[in-house]
């Protein structure tokens, strides 16, 4: 399995990478690609579902001030969880240093922009749409070699699955509470 260098793990400087073997702990210094995925899930979902408990259900439905919408800036409320994903992937992305990158997929997206793009992508977001578990692969883009790992994204509240299914451009309008409307898609560089 090949590995990722220690360096990795500093320039990252996530927290959560230092309990899951970054800096000692596992002797060689080193993670597999697979770790470095899922410690950066890790982080990112928490982040997710910190902004989505904290801030939206909190001011949405507990406290009654404001309401978070797709047209958010027009209409001066909060983003939406999955808005507030993609603009932090974005702004990794623009990083020409980043070491990795990420984003919210679906099969059947809403916004044109979060449907798959590579064959990796179609089989990645179909495996964990079909298993509800997380599925791993390789892929060379531009010729060059990534990992890349699928992790599922379950609409877990009713509020997710009754917009999904309201929304006008929604491509799927029978999601159920628990079904996996999409996926989120990590991929680090790995040398040859
Ligand atoms: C109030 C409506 C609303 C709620 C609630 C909502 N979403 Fe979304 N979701 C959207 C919209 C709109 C987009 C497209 C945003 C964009 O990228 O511009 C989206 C994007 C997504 C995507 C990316 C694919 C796509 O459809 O564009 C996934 C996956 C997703 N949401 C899952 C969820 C999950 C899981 C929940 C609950 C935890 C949830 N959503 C709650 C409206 C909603």
């Amino acid at each position: 399995m090949k590995r990722i260098k220690k360096v990795t793990c500093l320039l990252l400087g996530l927290s959560v990478l230092a309990s899951s073997g970054c800096g000692g702990g596992r002797g060689d210094g080193k993670l597999t690609p697979q770790e470095m995925t899922d410690a950066l899930f890790a982080a990112i979902s928490a982040n997710r579902e910190a902004y989505t408990r904290e801030v939206v259900d909190r001011l949405q439905y507990q406290e009654r001030i404001m309401e978070a919408k797709e047209h958010f800036r027009e209409e001066k409320v909060l983003p939406l969880p999955a808005q507030m994903l993609r603009m932090s992937a974005e702004t990794i992305s623009q990083s020409k240093d980043a070491l990795f990158s990420y984003a919210l997929l679906s099969q059947w997206p809403i916004n044109k922009q979060n449907g798959p793009r590579t064959e990796s992508e179609k089989v990645g977001l179909r495996r964990v749409a079909e298993t509800g578990k997380s599925h791993y692969t390789e892929e060379t883009l531009g010729g060059k070699k990534y990992f890349s790992a699928y992790y599922p994204d379950k609409g877990v509240v009713e509020a997710c699955v009754k917009c999904h299914n309201d929304h006008p451009d929604s491509l799927r309008k029978d999601f159920r509470v628990g079904d996996v409307i999409g996926g989120i898609v990590i991929r680090v560089r790995i040398d040859e």
